[in-house]
């Protein structure tokens, strides 16, 4: 039997865990022996000395087997695809992406997360439809991706409950950007669900927890690394989250815009990583296709409306109301207008998911509730030239005094200058 302690004070000192007492903590927490305390100060000596490759591959293992795994794949008798992001401000790119790989013919199976920090999750943005169910049963999960050809689901008792408890952890100690600790949350998720091959979206910037290209290349390496040892093909986008992706940025809104590019009509950055992620994820399918073709059949389905009629169908599969005007609406609206004329030089993504962080849409203890229809849309964007008055943004509210205090933040997050400075474009690398 390990002592909790122990290990927390090995790791405080710089040292080494056995994999096999590292696994029993993992357990244990998921077992609810070990205490949030004890696995919040472990967490934070991991944040100053990290985990080896070795401990970090334990680690995973031990979320992984804390619960039930699926082979997705055995079940459906088909290869599975599955997409993820290490978070970011206004990302709501993989509901949208499923719906269109399922048009496409491709199952998709996809384990999400909740908010962390200043990043929006997808399972909250989901759960601003009404009647939206996150926690399937595997029998429905499986039973769901087979009628409809995709699910998105939340993690449960049953499937990776140590990241479900770790996660929520992370959330409120400041203990989530450690290189080890996403890689092997993202990765747990990811081989529980059983995909066998699988698209992650490393967002690097100030509005991601990796703030450096070279750092979001070492998550990525590792993440590679633990798809390789479980046999699974994975491909990481490394991608720009220096600011908000999209326009809106909160859990309803962000719902509208991702509706949006199913249907043809959303912001350009987001629509080009929507197609990008979903090319990729064709041509790693059982169809037997390149990334140019998945891009065609991608940018089809839009155009012809079936990726729309998937996401009604997805949505309605589980339990959701798919009409946009069901969606809740905050009951202050607030414009954020240019000081002046010039150029948008920056909009700073951190500024503004902070912002509606405070507004409701994001949580400070495991407990917060989230306010739904709160939020920031972001109008202007890098490169967009405004002249005075023009509106920047509008943040959407609960009350005045929310509202006034978000616009201040929102405006201190847009810099304008006179000239555009270079765009580097959403997709910033690609890894195998
Ligand atoms: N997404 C996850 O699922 N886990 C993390 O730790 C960060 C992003």
């Amino acid at each position: 039997m390990i002592r909790p302690a122990e290990l927390i004070e090995e790791k405080r000192n710089g040292g080494e865990h056995d994999p096999a007492a590292l696994r029993e903590l993992i357990l244990g927490y998921a077992r609810d022996e070990v205490h949030d305390y004890q696995m919040a100060a472990w967490c934070m000596a991991v944040y100053f000395n990290g985990l080896t490759t070795t401990e970090t591959h334990a680690l995973t293992e031990a979320m992984v087997r804390s619960g039930e795994t699926l082979d997705l794949g055995a079940a459906l008798g088909r290869k599975v695809v599955d997409k993820h992001s290490t978070g970011g401000v206004g990302d709501k790119t993989s509901i949208a992406v499923g719906p269109i790989v399922a048009a496409c013919g491709v199952p998709f199976g996809k384990m999400s997360g909740r908010g962390l920090g200043h990043t929006g999750g997808t399972l909250d943005k989901l759960e601003s439809i009404p009647g939206f169910r996150v926690e399937l049963t595997t029998d429905e999960l499986v039973a769901q991706v087979r009628e409809v050809g995709m699910a998105i689901v939340g993690q449960t008792a049953n499937l990776v409950p140590a990241d479900k408890k770790l996660y929520a952890l992370r959330d409120v100690t400041a203990t989530i950007d450690i290189v080890p600790l996403i890689a092997s949350s993202i990765m747990s998720k990811k081989l529980a669900a059983g995909a066998q091959a699988i698209v992650l979206d490393v967002k690097v910037g100030d509005g991601a927890f990796m703030k450096t290209i070279e750092d979001a290349r070492v998550l990525a390496a590792e993440m590679i690394d633990i798809g390789r040892l479980a046999g699974r093909e994975v491909t990481c986008l490394l991608t720009d989250m220096s600011q908000p992706l999209g326009r809106a940025v909160g859990n309803a809104l962000e719902i509208h815009e991702a509706r949006d590019v199913v249907r043809g009509d959303g912001p350009v950055d987001l629509t080009e990583l929507v197609l990008d992620a979903s090319a990729r994820l064709l041509a790693y399918s059982d169809l037997g296709i390149d990334v140019a073709e998945g891009r065609r059949r991608a940018e089809a389905s839009v155009e012809d409306g079936r990726a729309l009629d998937r996401y009604e169908q997805w949505i309605r599969a589980q339990g959701g109301d798919p009409d946009p005007e069901a969606l809740g609406r905050a009951p202050v609206r607030r414009v954020v207008a240019a000081p002046r004329d010039g150029v948008v030089t920056r909009v700073d993504a951190l500024d503004v998911g902070v912002a509606a962080l405070e507004l409701g849409a994001g949580r400070r203890t495991k407990t917060d509730p989230i306010d739904h229809a709160v939020g920031v849309l972001c109008f202007a964007k890098r490169g967009d030239r405004v002249l005075a008055g023009d509106d920047l943004a509008e943040v959407h509210a609960r009350d005045e005094a929310a509202a006034e205090q978000a616009a201040s933040e929102v405006l201190a997050a847009y810099e304008l200058g006179d000239e555009a400075g270079p765009e580097p474009g959403i997709l910033l690398g690609v890894m195998t």
